[in-house]
Order: structure tokens, then sequence, then C-alpha cells
């Protein structure tokens, strides 16, 4: 495991140092050393044989001492010395001197241009952020004088052409600074940058000010520019890094429906040679309030030579949004390998403005050393060479000398050392706070195992017997981050148990095989799992043993089923149906006191939920355990049981009919009020019915709780409405076929809502009156964005067990659901109280109702 950490940490570091930084790429490229050879080192012309251009080598003094082109240089002269420096290069820093010969010499150029060219072929003048082409350079023949390109240039070949104003002879010896551009990108073509004109905001300009290449037709074309210069941009993108340059300078930034192709922008990329590319990293921008995000998806095709079509196969990857933070970042998309000399990726847009200030490729995989000695001296010195240079221009000259490399080298080896054993501290500690949580009590759904492999945690324990058999058998084994060992779907539970959770009194049950450890964490110690059986909810109730469980206890009265006429099927489940139905002679059979749904006085409309006759006799138990704790119930806020027909088959729980169905098809339907939906009369609701609503979820939720009742699958598909907007809860299970994404699936069978579900539910198997809290402020998040959209659209059910990973280590790295706009501030603060990692610092349901009930008017 410290193996793999390291290789880790060692994968970490090169990623972290993927991107160029300008401050730290001046290393002498070799004019002065001589790595850069004779032949390389060309010109215009020569004066002598002896001021030749391989003697324009940066403080050497060889042959006359400098390179001299012919003659007196003239103002309109163009003379150049020419570098090849064998690849690209992200150039930086060029130093210049003049003829010193020893004190025989007195030329120099006072000043010079710059040109460049990646391929020899075409060549582009160097100008810096303010468009000057002129360079200052030398004052007199010994000093040299370094100057820092801003922008730096990618090129192979660089020219300097001295520049005079009297007619003169100048001399020069040079050293270039840069670094290798590893990239290999030699051009990118995008749309022109936008302007972007808000009332009451400066005009900020998102063009590339810097792009080497062509502009056409609203084009950038065949060349370089700010998104390669390795400057990022800040996270508010009017804030520029230069100085004396307009506002958004560090950005490139379009408009959503500027272009001529709405909802993307596209960008072709041109390598050096065909390369085998791992990953892309788009420096982008996010700062959301001001409508600009990182792109939602981006879809790259691949071009394998320069003269072929784009291959048909392109990948595509999904961002995970952000509404949360708004600080700039750079996005990786994989590029899983593919071969390609060119690119042509469309970015999504996923909001009004996209901005990206980097694009930075990686490609080739070249293996690791395999000695991890080797390879953590080569990362210690990938960090000396990048922290621990000092910074050349400071003295006068880069400096390219061993030691301060030596220094960094065994800084970083210490560091690394420190860091591991801070890290095997924190597993040891992590380790035991989850030993605490004994998982092999909680055998029911949502037993969680966590690989030693997986992102969320690392490893815990074995897994369960069952659950290991079942990986030798092949059935459970999941290849993907997480493994979670359903001991049994939940419908099926593993124990003559019943399968719930650690049941002290129920004596005649068989050992748990292979579950020991404590009583569960919450107030009862006697409670048992119930499945909702025509759909798939499930209570903690007061125990109940599945052999003692008959008729008796069943306190709602059986009504002649002969009397319930059907009308129409209202939902399905697994095992069963339910109907909407008349019962004949209800208000009589009930007597009176009963509070009566509404009828026309001898009939009312009723909800028939009924078994499927071929149920499982687990099934049938479940039914009946239901039936029990629904008869136990009594809150205007719950569902009301108001008869069975339990002494012949098929099994029938008749409770109260919710006229307007459930919450979620309720609020799907709706828009906020507003003017509009008045005139137009689409059907609307306000803000003070949604908070009416939460107010009276918080109060069915406080009932439950009261009891120590634990609901399990709080949602807004499992509220129901009638027809003056009260709000029910229910076990809404027959909506499993209607809601099915909610549930998360193993092997095919939706069994988790794991989107409702807080980390240690997920992590842990723990279900609590808390865990319905977390619950509870995902349903508030649901009616304040008027059930418009999934919990976590944006990612995939692995990616939101992923995410409980996050929020289980509380690193900041979690993702919340954000902010809903119609959403008070106070609400959505109470929202993410409910979501506190810390269980303790979740409100309590009488806390919660407390706080919402004052919002809503008398
Ligand atoms: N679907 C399931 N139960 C229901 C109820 N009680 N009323 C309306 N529709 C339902």
């Amino acid at each position: 495991t410290i193996m793999h950490l390291f290789l880790l940490l060692i994968l970490h570091a090169t990623a972290a140092v993927g991107q160029i930084d300008p401050a730290h790429c001046r290393y002498a490229l070799g004019m002065e050393d001589g790595r850069i050879r004779d032949e390389d080192i060309t010109a215009s012309s020569q004066w002598y044989e002896t001021t030749g251009p391989q003697y324009a080598r940066l403080n050497r003094e060889e042959g006359e001492g400098a390179w001299c082109p012919q003659g007196q240089l003239e103002p309109s002269d163009t003379q150049y010395l020419q570098v090849d420096l064998g690849r690209l290069t992200f150039l930086t820093v060029v130093g210049t001197q003049g003829r010193y010969a020893r004190n025989s010499g007195n030329e120099f150029a006072r000043a010079y241009r710059l040109n460049y060219s990646r391929d020899s072929v075409l060549w582009k003048s160097w100008k810096s952020r303010l468009g000057k082409e002129v360079i200052q350079g030398n004052k007199n023949a010994y000093e040299s004088v370094i100057n820092d390109l801003h922008p730096p240039v990618i090129a192979r070949h660089v020219r300097l052409i001295p520049v005079t104003k009297p007619s003169t002879a100048v001399c020069m010896r040079v050293e270039l600074y840069g670094c290798p551009w590893d990239d290999g990108l030699i051009s990118y073509s995008a749309p022109e940058g936008q302007l972007l004109m808000a009332p009451g905001y400066p005009v900020a300009s998102l063009n590339d000010s810097t792009y080497d290449g062509a502009h056409e037709r609203r084009r950038l074309l065949g060349g370089l520019g700010q998104l390669t210069d390795g400057v990022v941009g800040l996270d508010d993108f009017l804030v520029t890094r230069q100085l004396q340059v307009w506002l958004g300078y560090d950005y490139l930034g379009w408009r959503n429906d500027s272009l001529g192709a709405p909802g993307h922008v596209e960008m072709d990329f041109l390598f050096d040679k065909q390369r085998n590319f791992t990953s892309m990293k788009v420096h982008s921008n996010n700062m959301f309030s001001r409508g600009v995000k990182i792109f939602s998806s981006v879809t790259c095709w691949f071009k394998p030579r320069l003269i072929a079509s784009w291959e048909a196969e392109p990948v595509t990857f999904k961002t995970v949004l952000d509404d949360r933070n708004p600080s700039a970042r750079y996005v990786t998309v994989p590029l899983r390998r593919r071969a390609a000399r060119a690119l042509r990726c469309r970015f999504f847009f996923a909001d009004v403005w996209m901005m990206f200030s980097e694009i930075s490729f990686q490609s080739g995989g070249k293996p690791l050393p395999s000695s991890s000695c080797f390879s953590l001296l080569s990362v210690g010195c990938v960090f000396a060479r990048l922290y621990f240079l000092p910074d050349p221009s400071a003295s006068g000259r880069p400096d390219d000398g061993n030691t301060p490399i030596l220094i960094g080298c065994l800084v970083t080896i210490i560091l690394l050392l420190v860091i591991i054993i801070f890290l095997i501290l924190w597993c040891q500690y992590v380790c035991k706070v989850l030993e605490k949580v004994d998982f092999l009590s909680h055998p029911d759904v949502g037993q969680v195992w966590v690989s030693s492999g997986g992102l969320l945690i690392s490893s815990l324990r074995s897994p369960p017997v069952a659950s290991q058999r079942a990986v030798q058998d092949g059935v459970l084994a999941r290849p993907s981050l997480v493994s979670i060992w359903m001991t049994q779907p939940s419908l099926s539970p593993p124990t003559a148990c019943g399968g719930g959770y650690a049941e002290p009194d129920v004596t005649q049950c068989t050992p748990h095989q292979g579950f020991h450890g404590p009583a569960p964490h919450y107030a009862e110690t006697d409670i048992v799992r119930l499945q909702g059986v025509t759909g798939s909810n499930m209570y903690a109730v007061p125990a109940l043993t599945v052999d003692s469980l008959t008729r008796k206890d069943i306190s709602a009265a059986e009504f002649p089923r002969q009397q319930l006429v059907f009308r129409e099927k209202l939902g399905e489940g697994q095992f069963g149906e339910v109907h909407l139905c008349e019962a004949e002679g209800l208000p009589e059979f009930l007597g009176e006191g009963s509070p009566l749904p509404d009828g026309d006085g001898c009939s009312v409309l009723v909800a028939v939920k009924q078994l499927r006759p071929d149920a499982t006799s687990q099934a049938r138990n479940d039914f009946l355990k239901e039936i029990k704790i629904m008869s136990r119930l009594n809150d205007p806020n719950i569902i009301r049981l108001l008869c069975v027909c339990v002494t012949s088959d098929p099994l029938c729980m008749v409770t109260e009919y919710m006229e307007n169905g459930d919450l979620n098809m309720f609020l799907s339907q709706r828009e906020m009020e507003s003017t509009l939906t008045h005139a137009n009369s689409i059907p609307s609701v306000s803000l003070s019915d949604l908070l009416h609503m939460s107010v009276q979820i918080s109060s069915g939720m406080k009932y439950l709780a009261s009891l120590n009742f634990v609901h399990r699958d709080l949602a807004t598909r499992n509220c129901l409405l009638d027809r003056r907007l009260t709000i029910k809860i229910a076990d809404f299970g027959m909506s499993r076929n209607l809601y099915s994404s909610d549930y998360y699936r193993i092997q095919g069978r939706a069994v988790l809502p794991i989107r409702w579900m807080a980390w240690e539910s997920i992590l842990l198997g723990k279900f609590t009156t808390a865990s319905d809290v977390w619950a509870f402020g995902v349903t508030l998040w649901e009616i304040f964005t008027l059930c418009k959209e999934q919990p976590y659209s944006l990612l995939s059910d692995e990616q939101v067990i992923e995410n409980t990973g996050e929020f289980f280590r509380n690193q900041g790295r979690q993702i919340f659901l954000y902010a809903p706009p119609l959403c008070p501030p106070s609400l959505f603060e109470l929202m993410m109280r409910c979501w506190s990692r810390d269980i303790p610092d979740r409100p309590t349901f009488e806390g919660l109702y407390q706080a919402l009930r004052p919002h809503v008017g008398p």
C-alpha cells in the first residue's frame, strides 16, 4: 500500500508539473555551454571568418569574440543570427552581450527584434503584450542584458535581428532560456474571443491578444497565443495578472448565443507529430455569479495524420459542474490514449459564458523508471527545478548550477517521507474510527464494504462471509471504484429474523450468520426492518417477530372485499398494485367518530394496495408488518390506513385516496407564480405554497421521529397530496416503477435511493432519524427546484457514491446540492445543516418544524 501511495504521489507530482510555469521555465538552452552545436547556429552574413555565428555564445571569447554581420548595419538592414534549438521549446528569456574580446572589441546591439518559427518555413515576429517589437539590448560590450519575453514564444528556430538607428557596426553574443515544449502543440484554432458588456460593469475584452496566427472570418487560425502562454487566469476574470492591460486580458471567452453553432465552441489542435493522448487540461473560469461556468461536456475527434479524415469515434467527457465554488480551475479531460496528429474538440456551454486561460495536452506515457528510488529522486529533482532555482532575473542571469538542485532533491525526499508518515497515521486513525461502527450488525439494505483499492475509504475489513462467497462465485464482484456488498436484496433478508437491524429480544431467531456486534445506535433496541412490499420502502419499528405476526396484531378492521369496486390503477410495484376503488358502505363500517374521507355519503374513494397472490412468503410477512405499522400511526401528515382485507388473498390495505397524487409529479408540472403564469393560466405555485408543503412534511416527520420510526425513503415521490393540498407522507413504493432512476441498481434491481441518503446510510448501512433529516434536506431541495431536476443530476450513480466518500472525508471536496434560485438563503442554510457530516450537527425534526413554521402565514 505504501508503494501504491508512493506511486500515486509520484504520478501526482509529475501531473502537477504538466503545465508550463514561465516563472520556472528559465533554463539556459546551451549557447554558452555548447549543447547547441555550431552547425545549428547560422547567420544572414558574417564580417570575417573569425566573427562567424558559431562565436555568438554568451560569455565566451573564441574567435574574435562574437558574431558580427557584414559591414556597417544600416537602420533599414535586416541581418540576423539564427539558432535551431533542435526541438520545440518554450522560450522565456533572451540574454545578449556585445563583442568584448578581452578589451579589444566595442561593438554591441543597442536593440534587437526577435523572429521565430516552429517549422523553419513560417516565421513570426515577436511582440510584447503591448504590441512592441523592439527589445532593448546592450549598453556596453561586456555586460550581458537579460530580457524576459512577455509573452513567451513556442518555437524551434529563433532569429535575433539587431536594430540600429545610426549606421554602425554591431556584434552579438547570445544565450536563450526556456524549457522543452512537451505538449507538442503547434497551433490551435478557435472562434475569436468576444467583448463582455453588461450594464453596470466595465467592458471586458476576452480576445486572444497574443495569438500569433491569422484572423479569418472571425476565427483564429494556425497559431498559438494566450492559451499556451503559461499564464492562468484568476478567479475573477476582470482582474488580470499583467499590469497595464485591459480587463479580461487573461481569458479567451465566448458568449453562448453569439457563435454560429450555438451551444458549443469548436477548437482544432495540431501537433508536431502523432502522439498518444492521455489527457487535456483546460484552465477555465467558473465565476457563475457573472454567468461564467466551465464547459458542461466536451467531445473530441481524432485525426491520425494530417491528410486523413477525422476518425468516426470521438471521446466525450462530461464535467461535474460546480455552483458553489467560483474558483477558476483546471478541468482534466481524459483522452483514452488515442493516437492522433490533430484533435477537434467541441466544448459545450454550461452557462452564458465560457472562458479559458490555458490548454495543455499530456501524451506519450513515458514508462516510470522501475526503481522507486529513482522515481523519488526524479520527483525531487522536478520539485527542485521548480521551486529551488533562484529567479535568474534577480541575479542578472539565469542560473544553471547543480547545488540548488541537490538541495531541492534532499528537501523533497524529506518532505515525501513526512507525507508518508502522516498518511500512515491518518489511515490508522480512520480504521480505528470505522471499527467502532460494526458494519456487520447492519446486514440490511445498504450493507456497504469498501474495497481496499476503493477511493472512498481505504481497507476497513474483509467483506462478510456471504459476500466473500459471492465474490468467489463472481456474482457481486464489481470492478468499479466502490464495491457494494448487498448481503441480500432488500426484499429477501438474509436471516430468519427478517434481516433487519439487530434484534436483541428475538430469541427464536437463528444467530446472525456472520453478523455480530452491538445493538443499533439509535434509541430503540428492539427494532426490525419493515419492508413496504408492494413497493420497497422500509421503516424501523418496534419489534415484531415474523412468527408472531398474526391477524390479532393488526388493529385495522377487516373490510368485506366485495364492497371494493375497482375504478382505476394508480400504480404498480414488484409485489403488487395500487388501485383507486370505491368503498361501498365504508362510512357506516368505520362508524361514528372516525374521520372519514370525503364521499357521497355511502361510498368513498380509497386507495387499495394489494399484494400479488404469487408474492413470496417474505413479501407477505412484510406486507402484514407494514399494515401493522400503519395502523399505529395517526397524524394529519401521515397517510391513514382505513381498513384491511387480510383474511383471504390477495392481501389488501385500504388507505385514504389522495386526489393530487405525489408531490414530485405535482410540482414538476407547475411553474412559479408570476404575472405570466397568471396571464396564461399555467398551473403555478407560490413561495408560500412551497413553504407550507415543507412545514407539513417536517410536521409528519416530527411525528414519526417522536415514535422512533425511521422512514428511510423520504422524498417528494413518497409524499401525497389530497385535494386541499394537504401533504401526507406515505410509503409510495408503487412509484418505484415510475421513479426507478431515483434508486441505485445492483444487478439490475433498483434498491437504494442513494441521492437522498446520508453518507452513513450509504457507507455504513446506518439508518436513523438523523439520516431521515438528511433526506428531508434533499426533499426540501426538490421542492424548491419544483422537482425539475434530480438531485446531483450531473453525477452518475457511481459518482454519487464517490461523492459520499468525500462527505465522509469532509476535506472540502464534497459536492453539495446547489442553492435553488427560488430558495430563501436562510432556508438553504437549513438544508445545508441537514447535510452536516457530523450527525449531532444536523437539526432535529422538531427544530426543523420550529424553523420552518414561522415562514408560513397564519
Ligand atoms: N397511489 C398510491 N397510494 C395512493 C393514495 N393513497 N392516493 C392516491 N394515489 C396513490
